[in-house]
């Protein structure tokens, strides 16, 4: 395993937690005891359990090199399209009901299910906080504190068949109280994937917090996915299900431009955008940095692509 030495330019910890959520990962892991959780089988709903553990313990395998963005900003500047195309859509976001929130975990797995996300994140093992990065393909960057779980966590709750290659997520589809979702011309619901292999990274993460408290709407309330070496929008939003699966998915993105958005989507300074530039980007807060391979998680997950490209780092944003 890699063993991160920390840069002398790395925001401290206790810059940013107070000492009492301070945990050692080994404390993290005696807490999770993840290798007891038990599965739940058949496809009955079941009555929704409100998601717990705030405020969560941080991780303290995982820093930064910037500051933290403000909580103010990444809260109000936000892309979610099924609210409208602008980034002020928080108001807007309020109207969707997350509790209950059915997630239905189906296809190629021993123990399909639907389940409340109160419940599923129940069974995933103690909440942890990691600091990330995020880049998005527009340009924009923020880092800020998610709360959640590995995704590799919910593989394992699922139990893949041998033949599963690949995780499709899907968003909800309630045209009713998101009003871009009555623009026919997209291909709603969202839909994203990984292969099994990204999503059983260390660094795969479903969040259901951020800055310590439970996920505001607009931000992918109750359940995201949040994949920092890749573009933002792979970090699909409010999460209904989970399909395992032996066909690569086609995404939102991809279905509407496939030259602009293709399934890797891995940061990549090296490969030009038609829109936006990919070698520098803008951090919300204020001041541009230059954007590194793999949103700068290029040790961490690498070896996934080596079969996937040739030696060519230009290869890898498609
Ligand atoms: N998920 C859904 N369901 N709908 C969206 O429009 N936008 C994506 C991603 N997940 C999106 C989504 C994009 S383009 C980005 S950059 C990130 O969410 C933004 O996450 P944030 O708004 O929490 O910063």
């Amino acid at each position: 395993m890699y063993i991160r030495q920390k840069k002398s330019w790395e925001l401290s910890e206790n810059k940013v937690t107070p000492e009492s959520v301070y945990l050692t990962r080994r404390k993290l892991i005696q807490q999770t005891g993840l290798a007891g959780f038990g599965l739940i089988m058949g496809s009955a709903p079941i009555s929704a359990v409100p998601i717990g553990g705030f405020p969560p313990v941080r991780n303290t395998e995982y820093t930064l090199d910037r500051t933290l963005t403000s909580e103010q900003d990444a809260t109000t500047y936000t892309n979610f399209y099924e609210f409208g195309s602008s980034k002020n859509i928080w108001r807007k976001a309020k109207k969707l009901n997350t509790d209950p929130w059915i997630v239905t975990i189906d296809g190629l797995v021993d123990y399909p299910i639907q389940i409340d996300a109160g419940e599923l994140t129940k069974k995933l093992g103690g909440m942890e906080e990691r600091l990330y990065r995020h880049r998005c393909v527009e340009a924009w960057s923020m880092a800020v504190p998610w709360a959640g779980f590995p995704l590799s966590n919910l593989v394992k709750f699922a139990s893949p068949k041998i033949g599963a290659k690949y995780i499709r997520m899907e968003t909800f589809f309630q045209p009713e109280i998101a009003p871009g979702q009555k623009q026919s011309w997209y291909p709603w619901p969202y839909v994203e994937g990984l292969t099994i292999n990204e999503a059983r990274n260390e660094l795969a993460f479903l969040a259901v917090g951020l800055y310590g408290k439970p996920l505001p709407n607009q931000n992918g309330a109750p359940l995201r996915l949040v994949v920092p070496w890749k573009y933002g929008f792979k970090s699909i939003k409010s999460i209904t299900r989970f399909t395992f699966t032996d066909e690569r998915p086609r995404s939102f993105w991809e279905l509407l431009s496939p030259k602009e958005y293709g399934f890797w989507a891995n940061v990549n300074p090296w490969v030009p955008h038609p829109r936006w530039p990919q070698d520098r980007e803008r951090m919300l807060g204020g001041g541009t940095i230059p954007t590194q391979l793999f949103n700068g998680y290029e040790k961490e997950v690498s070896y996934l692509y080596k079969n996937e490209y040739t030696n060519n780092k230009r290869e890898l944003f498609y």
